[in-house]
């Protein structure tokens, strides 16, 4: 879907559902729907599919402080900045690659459609 929408008369759901491609921590790629109208990250996106482990990710609950939630962005699309405290947990991470976001600083907006992550490891 274009930025501009693609409206062809599909449902109000399904215009504010957006695919996102995760290859979770086996390396299985996932292609999900996520909403943009409820005010998710991809992190709770990961949890709602259950894409890993419960206690594996989102452990702090989306505050940027743990890290549990870091994937690796693997196609083109601009994402917001990282904000300070993402950056400063991002520099005590592990596995922390060029392409490193925390996931639960990502919004679902419909500009991320088609968005390709990868989860990081798990640290423990
Ligand atoms: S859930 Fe803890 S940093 Fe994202």
């Amino acid at each position: 879907m274009s930025p501009q929408g693609d409206f062809r008369g599909v449902t109000q759901l399904t215009m504010s559902d957006i695919k996102i491609k995760i290859t979770d921590r086996e390396g299985l790629l996932h292609e999900v729907d996520a909403p943009t109208d409820m005010n998710m990250n991809l992190m709770e996106v990961v949890r709602s599919y259950e894409l890993a482990p419960e206690g594996t990710i989102g452990i702090c609950g989306g505050m940027a402080m743990c890290a549990s939630c870091q994937c690796y962005i693997k196609s083109n699309h601009t994402l917001p900045e990282k904000s300070d405290d993402e950056e400063a947990m991002l520099s005590e991470a592990f596995f922390v690659e060029e392409n490193s976001r925390l996931g639960c600083q990502i919004h679902m907006t419909p500009e991320l459609d088609g968005l390709e992550v990868e989860l990081a490891p798990e640290e423990a």
